[in-house]
């Protein structure tokens, strides 16, 4: 049976500038002349940058988008369709992140919508799930990692269209990461719900690890059952760093 190809997957937040175009070039050299061996590699920067990050890359890395309003069009100041990320060159858009669940009152229903428009404008989404540090002492993990997930994949997903990213709240940019063993526990289990609700493809579908991923850690989270790459924050936004934590596919 083959196994889904590894995406290593930045996430520039509200990081970056014009001239932080360099650093995508930089991460492209770098992964042209080093190769991925077996991976893929993605960047997702600020909108105000999609557009020309995505008009300038040569091919090694992939242009991504992080969120997207689940409108084709219409009076929604300030939003961004699906649709126009893809004009924009964006292929993939993360969707459910838990800063927008948190900042922005997201709920399943709201970031199902989201991965809906990314599906109907053929573009990949990567939706996010993970439970807060008082859901995991209160033994509640896997309950609401596998609610989010029923709830904010679409019956639509497929391997191609759809990647879930399991990203324990508690984790994301605070230098604290689950054991490898946690880890692989609850990809397995979001591995046999999607086995469960998809059948064999749900075999396919990459899952991916997020939460303070850097160089140093990358070797023995990647290395973790059912983990299928990783959705990297600060250590996305300089080439070097994240390069090095796509050494962990060479
Ligand atoms: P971090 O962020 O790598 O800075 O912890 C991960 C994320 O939120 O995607």
């Amino acid at each position: 049976m083959n196994k889904p190809t590894p995406l290593v997957a930045g996430n520039w937040k509200m990081n970056g500038h014009a001239n932080s175009l360099a650093e995508f070039e930089a991460l492209e050299t770098l992964v042209s002349e080093k190769g991925t061996a077996s991976c893929d590699v993605l960047i997702c920067p600020p909108y105000t940058l999609v557009a020309a990050m995505a008009s300038g890359a040569k091919g090694p890395v992939a242009v991504g988008a992080q969120d997207c309003h689940f409108e084709v069009s219409g009076a929604h100041t300030g939003d961004i369709s699906a649709d126009m990320l893809k004009d924009a060159g964006a292929s993939y858009i993360i969707v459910g992140h838990s800063e927008r669940r948190a900042d922005h009152a997201e709920t399943d229903e709201i970031v199902l919508s989201k991965a809906k428009a990314v599906h109907a404008n053929g573009l990949v989404a990567i939706v996010c799930v993970g439970e807060t540090e008082a859901q995991r002492e209160a033994g509640k993990t896997e309950e609401i990692v596998l609610g989010q997930l029923a709830n904010s994949l679409p019956a639509e997903a497929t391997p191609d269209n759809s990647i879930v990213a399991y990203e324990p709240v508690w984790a994301i940019g605070t230098g604290k990461t689950p054991t490898t063993a946690d880890v692989a526990e609850i990809h397995t289990a979001i591995r046999s719900a999607l086995v469960e609700r998809f059948g064999t493809a749900g075999k396919m579908f990459k899952l991916l690890y997020g939460g303070s991923v850097k160089a140093s850690n990358a070797g023995e989270l990647m290395v973790a059952e059912n983990v299928n790459g990783a959705l990297v924050g600060g250590a996305s936004l300089k080439a070097h760093d994240f390069d090095g934590i796509i050494d962990a596919y060479r």
